[in-house]
């Protein structure tokens, strides 16, 4: 079948004026490389246990050579792609939400190559830790939109390349890692109930990955400034003080706005940044401890890919099910922050 009939094919199936979201696969990939708690104190004046009753985090994935973002992202997404059991030519969009592409002119591209994906738009995205959210949302509103029948959402992030290792008020929580979701068109029902979004240039200095402004010559009178990244520079206490203000009120709006409570939900998905701020965000909405999802114990703060890696993993153990309501939250960088409600399957 050609592209143009196939795609004919797919786009007739759907009733333009009903349009809703389903959520087909997950996949999700991390590196091989562990640094636990004890071997970062190895470097930094730091400890096992200073680091687990402050954040939660017992060890990180960290990138070697050969697992960059480009590498991680396609492995997540092939994972959701046999999930959703789709043809790979059948996908339309292929949105990599990362700070850290493997390529700065985007690293979308290359995982589309590698996948064979070779009737999809692919292109990067970039809000910090809010990424993976962000990017869900925009492929919500192609979908919706009736632009796109199937989409490739990624999150994946290699911050182990612009941490600081010598600051030890930042390096013992990030680590690497990638997770994507696969999501599809339907006229049969809307699992992609609401969705609310947030940025604060102003306050953006609290988290920065700021670029390097090395003045150089190209001849006699002509500057320019030569590429590069300063390590993340990061004020932990108003990071901290932000994320457990905002993200409480922007859920408590989005159930307002969709009528649901944090009664409905099934499970709180959070980024994983910090295990005080997940048990600070379910106090505030009164959501229970066993509702709250968490694995950075294993991953720490894996940026971007935070939300899919833990979803995925919450799928494959089949804690999330379907028709489980899902109320999930990005925050971080920009500062930027937002929230979405979904049905899962
Ligand atoms: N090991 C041991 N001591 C450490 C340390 C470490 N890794 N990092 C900081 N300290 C020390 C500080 O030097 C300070 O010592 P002092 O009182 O002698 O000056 C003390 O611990 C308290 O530092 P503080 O920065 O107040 O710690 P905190 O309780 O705020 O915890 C964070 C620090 C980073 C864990 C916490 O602020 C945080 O998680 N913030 C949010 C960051 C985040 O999530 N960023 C990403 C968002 S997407």
């Amino acid at each position: 079948m050609t592209y143009i009939s196939n795609k004919k094919k797919l786009l007739e199936e759907i009733n333009f004026n009903q349009i809703g979201v389903s959520f087909k696969g997950s996949g999700s990939y991390v590196p091989d490389q562990i640094l636990t708690n004890q071997k970062i104190s190895q470097k930094v004046d730091t400890s096992d246990e200073w680091i687990k009753s402050r954040t939660g985090i017992s060890e990180r994935r960290i990138s070697n050579l050969g697992d960059n973002v480009t590498e991680m992202g396609y492995k997540a997404a092939l994972t959701a792609i046999e999930m959703a059991n789709w043809d790979i030519e059948t996908v339309d969009l292929i949105l990599l939400a990362t700070s850290t592409p493997h390529d700065l002119f985007g690293s979308a591209p290359s995982i589309q190559a590698k996948l064979g994906a070779n009737n999809a738009v692919a292109f990067d995205l970039t809000a910090a830790c809010s990424g993976f959210l962000f990017a869900l949302i925009t492929a919500s509103q192609f979908l919706k939109g009736g632009s796109f029948k199937r989409v490739i959402v990624i999150g994946a992030d290699q911050l182990s390349s612009f941490v600081d290792w010598n600051d030890r008020r930042s390096c013992i929580l990030f680590g690497d890692g990638a997770g994507a979701l696969a999501i599809e068109a339907t006229n049969e029902y809307d699992n992609f109930i609401g969705f609310d979004m947030s940025t604060d240039g102003k306050r953006g200095s609290f988290l920065n990955l700021p670029s390097k402004n090395n003045k150089e010559k190209i001849i006699d009178n002509i500057d320019f400034s030569s590429g590069g990244f300063s390590p993340i520079q990061m004020n932990g206490q108003e990071v901290y003080k932000f994320a457990v203000r905002e993200v409480p009120l922007i859920l408590d709006k989005l159930f307002r706005k969709t009528k649901y409570s944090s009664e409905d939900v099934n499970w709180l998905v959070l980024h994983q940044a910090n295990q005080r701020i997940l048990d600070s965000v379910g106090d505030k909405l009164k959501i229970p401890k066993e509702k709250i999802l968490s694995n950075l114990e294993k991953f720490g703060n894996t940026s971007a890919a935070t939300i899919p890696l833990m979803m995925d993993e919450a799928i494959r153990n089949n804690r999330i099910r379907q028709n489980d309501i899902i109320a999930t939250s990005g925050f971080g960088a920009g500062l930027s922050w937002g929230a979405a409600l979904i049905k899962w399957g």
